[in-house]
């Protein structure tokens, strides 16, 4: 947390409970109550009395009063009361040295906490259904999960990130009918994922002349249920050569996962979990599949077994969720998928309970986002009208080659930077509306190194190392240790930079608390402005006072951190130099 704000909240506490002994509140519980006034005029900090004042049965403006006499706050060196209101005004240079020396003493770490030290949180993300074309839908699932894995570490907790993979089910019917009638090997090592997407979508054009198809690839389906051989042979191939085309995508994504166990490998402890559905009375047949009546919550049935007894998505996820809770005895399970699958999600979350977990109600939580268009256009992966993730990576990467080329020609390791500039654009573009938005990319916007983007915020974060780099080659060599700012009176650019830094620990608890990488993405904009206002409104470098000078040199530092640490919480690339 901010902290001056849990300074603050102690103090204001301490003064509650003078007043009175039934208050029972926590210093957390303060803290939560405060609120940044939207004008400077009104101060830094804001207490609003409006609550206590059934506790302490007096009007707010009469709280106030009472808290404001005599209330001495480190860091703070005025209090109004301003009607139900404390209004308190931070001492600026107090402030900026606290911040900027707390900053600089944690490093990396500034702005993590130790909320989740002794938790583990499962991770359910990404998780592409094999065989398909890994496309645009998968970018959300993707840098969302990573996101909220890299805030909950950030948070001290423990994290295992899955991916879930979809590699179970009809497709693969699809898949290896399509392979047998109009594939061959050779073909497929040679086309690789591409192939296999053709395949899939040739699959579906001729299913719609001839849908009996669809029946074969059910039956060929059922064979690799029962391990038949040649399927099982088919199948494994298959998901090589899809996972190696996945690998491209994560590594230009800096994302990595602890489990690559998908549905297939709950195949075997699915019939455990039928006999306990039977056992416990909660499953009916019903027109020869076996189904949940959820009803009476007002939601379709939970499909279990279809008629010809195969396994179905809720029952693997149910399967999966009992597995993991057994292995990693998990506090949280996580799961980033659109919002399309949210009758999903309720559905065999309500047969959890149902089965008498009682857990699932407050560990399995669902975290759906919206749909992604480009330009305006819908995407399908059945009709093959699908953008690849790949392709729009690709085509980031080469327009901000050819804008980098003409701005820094000389830059070394052009193209790597190229790459990840590019790919870090398109991710800062999708994580900068909420979540639950729909989205619709235009990737000029996306790539523009002005505006609100990704380059941007990159080419910002390039210049503060600039700064650090050549004030180290000016002899500088104390840059982490702690600054004096007694004495020194700070510009308004330099108070707003100050000030939006130490906000970085609550903009954090806030992105992990409401599961919202963007509140992260645009707490990285507001950095940028205050930053880029500062350096153009004062000198750093050559500021002749010296004092001056390594307080500012001292404050690039600090954005230095903030803005890498943020940058990592986004899966966004750090490049010192652009
Ligand atoms: N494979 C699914 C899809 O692409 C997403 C899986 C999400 N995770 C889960 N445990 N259901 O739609």
């Amino acid at each position: 947390m901010n902290q001056l704000k849990q300074t603050a909240a102690e103090a204001v506490l301490c003064k509650i409970n003078a007043l009175t002994d039934t208050a029972n509140l926590s210093a957390d519980d303060i803290a939560g109550m405060f609120e940044y006034p939207p004008d400077p005029k009104m101060g830094d900090l804001a207490f609003p009395c409006f609550k206590l004042a059934k506790t302490l049965r007096q009007a707010p403006p009469k709280i106030a009063a009472a808290l404001a006499e005599n209330l001495s706050i480190p860091g703070i060196s005025r209090v109004e009361v301003a009607g139900g209101y404390l209004n308190l005004f931070t001492d600026k240079a107090g402030m900026a040295a606290n911040t900027v020396n707390t900053i600089l003493a944690q490093k990396e770490s500034y702005g993590g906490s130790h909320e989740g030290d002794g938790k583990t949180v499962v991770l359910d993300y990404s998780s592409p259904n094999v065989a398909k074309p890994f496309h645009i839908g998968h970018l959300g699932t993707t840098v969302i999960g990573h996101s909220l894995k890299k805030l909950h570490e950030f948070s001290g907790y423990h994290c295992i990130g899955i991916n879930h993979l979809g590699d179970w089910g009809t497709q693969f019917g699809k898949m290896i009918v399509a392979y047998r009638k109009w594939g061959n090997r050779a073909n497929v090592e040679a086309g690789q994922c591409d192939a296999l997407v053709d395949l899939y979508v040739k699959f579906h054009e001729e299913a719609e002349k001839d849908p009996s198809l669809n029946d074969e690839a059910r039956a060929t389906f059922t064979a690799l249920e029962h391990h038949d051989p040649e399927c099982m042979e088919l199948w494994k191939w298959i998901i090589e050569i899809s996972l190696k085309e996945y690998e491209k995508t994560y590594k230009q994504l800096g994302i990595t996962f602890d489990s690559y166990n998908g549905e297939s490998f709950y195949s075997d402890k699915m019939p455990a979990v039928v006999e306990e559905l039977k056992s416990k009375n909660i499953m009916v047949i019903d027109d020869g599949a076996s189904i949940v009546d959820l009803s009476e919550y007002n939601m379709p049935p939970c499909l279990i077994l279809k008629r010809d007894g195969s396994t179905l998505y809720p029952a693997r996820d149910i399967a999966a969720a009992l597995y993991r809770k057994k292995t990693y005895n998990f506090d949280k399970c996580i799961y980033v998928t659109s919002a399309g699958q949210n009758l999903h999600f309720a559905q065999w979350f309500k047969v959890m309970e149902l089965m008498g977990y009682d857990w699932a109600k407050d560990e399995l939580v669902h975290v759906p986002y919206g749909t992604v268009s480009i330009d305006g256009g819908k995407l399908s992966t059945r009709s093959g009208n699908v953008v690849l993730l790949r392709d729009l990576f690709n085509q980031a990467i080469e327009k901000v080659s050819a804008i980098m080329e003409e701005k820094n020609p000389d830059l070394p390791d052009k193209e790597k930077i190229a790459e990840s500039v590019g790919v870090s654009a398109i991710v800062f573009y999708y994580l900068s509306s909420g979540r639950i938005r729909d989205i619709n990319f235009i990737m000029e916007d996306a790539l523009s190194f002005e505006g609100n983007t990704g380059p941007y915020a990159q080419y910002t974060y390039a210049r503060a190392c600039s700064i650090v780099s050549k004030a180290e080659n000016t002899g500088m060599t104390d840059l982490d240790s702690p600054v004096s700012i007694a004495g020194v009176t700070l510009t308004e650019e330099e108070n707003a930079l100050v000030k939006t830094l130490a906000l970085f620990p609550d903009k954090v608890a806030q992105a992990l608390h409401e599961y919202e990488p963007s509140v992260i993405t645009r707490y990285i904009l507001d950095v940028c402005a205050d930053f880029n206002r500062f350096y153009h409104d004062v000198q750093i470098l050559t500021c002749e006072d010296e004092l001056l000078r390594a307080v500012r040199v001292k404050l690039t530092m600090a954005t230095k951190y903030v803005l890498g640490s943020a940058f990592d919480l986004i899966c966004i690339g750090k490049n010192e130099k652009i």
